[in-house]
């Protein structure tokens, strides 16, 4: 019988459930502890799960579990804090959930930690596992639809949040080269937050890759919400969703539907993970690739504050969007604070300002447990 390793959820709030039927869905893994602050999301996914062990702090958590893995399920903001905090015990591997960070500096502390204690960082862009999403990336690496020269893709929600896949799509499709400039522009005349971090209204950003193809991605610009996007080659063309790839090239004589092969990208990502952790593969998600959607994320808004085309490496280690709000350039012209992720809140908060790490102060929240 393979070892079974220990595992530990931080955060059993809506993208948990995922991570659960990842854990599930391989035998290598059992979920046997899980912290929140949130006596409510304790009990919900504590009770659903039958996982007895149930902590507010996740600190507390790791010290007493002895755990091999560790799911980082919270917000952006304490993803970093949370995977170094993590990292310090020495787990043998991570899964945070993307985006990695919210700036360059955390995530490259992230990949300190992680080095240091030698642990196993992956970021949980489990679309990567999606078999459509792979399907594409080994047509155009076998040349399906030639030499990409540009890939658009379409999003909402804030770079961050569901562009932050995107531009992971635009990465996995085309094996992953590395992002060389990036221009790109932002609006930003209400107050508009996304879990707890300030987003822009609307941009757009053009990124240049060192395989010659140029992505473009278009937030809150364009009414098409989908995870995939268009790639055009030098022979053919894609159209890539979360169910099907249609192909066109010189030889296919017409559209070619490829559906996809159902495979689950949770389980998918669970498995890899153990493989990681017993040698026999690298994970798809490892950290380096988080980071580099935060990277060009990061270099979209560092474009808008400094007017200019940002070549790689970003060098600015704090988020450029939040130095131009401090710096009042972007003022807001329509002014009231609003959370477009509020709903997933509990209680009475309808702002994420206060949960915080190790909070016991919920807001709306009257957690007497302790
Ligand atoms: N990969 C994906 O497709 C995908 C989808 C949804 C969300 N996400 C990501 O998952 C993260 C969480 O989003 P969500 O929608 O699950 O949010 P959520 O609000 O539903 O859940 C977050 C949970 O974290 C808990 N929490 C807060 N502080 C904590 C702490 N210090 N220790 C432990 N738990 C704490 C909250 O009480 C809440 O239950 C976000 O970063 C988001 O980007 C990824």
């Amino acid at each position: 019988m393979s070892t079974v390793y220990r595992v530990g959820i931080i955060g059993c709030g809506s993208i948990s459930h995922l991570h659960m039927k990842g854990y599930l869905g391989e035998e290598r893994f059992k979920v046997v502890a899980l912290s929140d602050p949130v006596a409510e999301a304790r009990q919900d996914f504590g009770d659903r799960y039958g996982i007895e062990k149930r902590y507010t702090d996740a600190r507390e958590m790791m010290d007493r579990e002895g755990l091999d893995v560790v799911s980082i399920c919270t917000w952006h903001k304490l993803h970093a804090p949370l995977t170094i905090a993590a990292c310090a015990r020495r787990p043998k591997a991570i899964l945070c959930e993307k985006p990695m960070a919210v700036n360059m500096g955390e995530c490259d502390e992230m990949m300190i930690a992680a080095r240091r204690n030698d642990v196993k960082l992956a970021i949980a862009h489990q679309r990567r596992f999606n078999p459509v999403w792979t399907d594409a990336r080994n047509l155009i690496a076998e040349g399906a639809i030639g030499d990409v020269r540009h890939v658009h893709c379409s999003g909402s929600q804030g770079l961050l949040n569901d562009c932050s896949h995107m531009f992971d799509f635009m990465r996995y499709v085309m094996s992953d080269p590395a992002p060389e400039w990036v221009l790109g522009n932002i609006e930003r005349k209400t107050d508009r937050y996304e879990r707890d971090i300030r987003i822009e209204d609307r941009s757009a950003g053009i990124v240049g890759f060192d395989n010659g193809a140029v992505g473009q991605l278009l937030q809150e610009l364009h009414p098409e919400r989908r995870q995939g996007g268009y790639l055009y080659g030098s022979d053919g063309m894609m159209d890539v969703n979360e169910q099907r790839v249609l192909l066109i090239n010189s030889k296919s004589g017409g559209w070619e539907e490829r559906p996809s092969t159902g495979e689950d990208p949770s389980v998918g990502q669970a498995v890899e993970l153990a493989d990681w952790i017993e040698g026999k593969s690298e994970h798809r998600g490892e950290a380096s690739n988080g980071r580099a959607a935060v990277e060009i994320i990061m270099g979209i808004y560092e474009s808008a504050r400094l007017h200019e085309v940002v070549q790689m490496p970003v060098r600015t280690h704090s988020s450029p969007i939040e130095e131009m709000i401090e710096a009042g350039d972007l003022p807001v012209e329509r002014p009231g604070r609003y959370d477009i992720r509020a709903f997933l809140l509990r209680g009475e908060s309808m702002q994420g300002e206060n949960l915080g790490e190790n909070s016991d102060e919920m807001p709306g929240e009257n957690d007497e447990e302790g």
